[in-house]
């Protein structure tokens, strides 16, 4: 064998061995993020206190919308797509599936209290825990209000 040849071998090898590493190094970071993801999930749902949203007081309706539209657009609409189906553009860049909260048989619809509790506590998949990232209980209910209008038709 010529030793350019074994020097291509034993590149090639060593470039398998490298990627092989690679994939089980990926398959555990993730398994471990998500690890950690849960855990913080749990401390979110620990921490979570739903009567904080009794003591909040809007002008009106329209301002609780209208504060609901600033951070959805800021801060939502680029996973869960700006009209709420789920086709916003991080999600696409990150290849990750979120639900449309249009879909007829969506378990949270016409359920306020449900969505602000979703919001805070996140998911260990993808969804942030918006309680743990400082997003106020005033801005959730109001991401939350925004919500369900958007899946309320009638309101269109
Ligand atoms: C990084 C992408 C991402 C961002 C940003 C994001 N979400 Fe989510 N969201 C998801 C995904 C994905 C799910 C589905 C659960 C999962 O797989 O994590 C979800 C789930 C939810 C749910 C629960 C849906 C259900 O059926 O249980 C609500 C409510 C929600 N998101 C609201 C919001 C609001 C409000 C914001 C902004 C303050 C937001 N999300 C920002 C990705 C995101």
């Amino acid at each position: 064998m010529s030793s350019r040849v074994a020097v291509a071998l034993v590149s090639f090898m060593l470039l398998a061995l490298a990627s092989c590493a690679r994939e089980e190094g990926a398959a555990e970071i993730e398994a471990r993020l998500r690890a950690a993801r849960a855990d913080s999930v749990a401390l979110a749902e620990a921490q979570y206190d739903a009567s904080a949203f009794d003591t909040l007081s809007w002008q009106n309706q329209e301002a609780r919308l209208e504060r609901g539209r600033v951070v959805w657009n800021h801060s939502c609409a680029r996973c869960h797509g700006y009209d709420g189906e789920g086709n916003g553009e991080l999600a696409q860049q990150m290849g990750v599936e979120v639900p449309s909260f249009l879909r007829a048989e969506w378990p949270l619809a016409g359920d306020v209290p449900a969505m602000r509790h979703a919001i805070y506590v996140g998911h260990e998949s993808v969804m942030p825990n918006w309680g743990l990232q400082g997003l106020s209980y005033r801005d959730m209910d109001a991401a939350a209000a925004h919500i369900d209008q958007l899946t309320r038709s009638d309101q269109q």
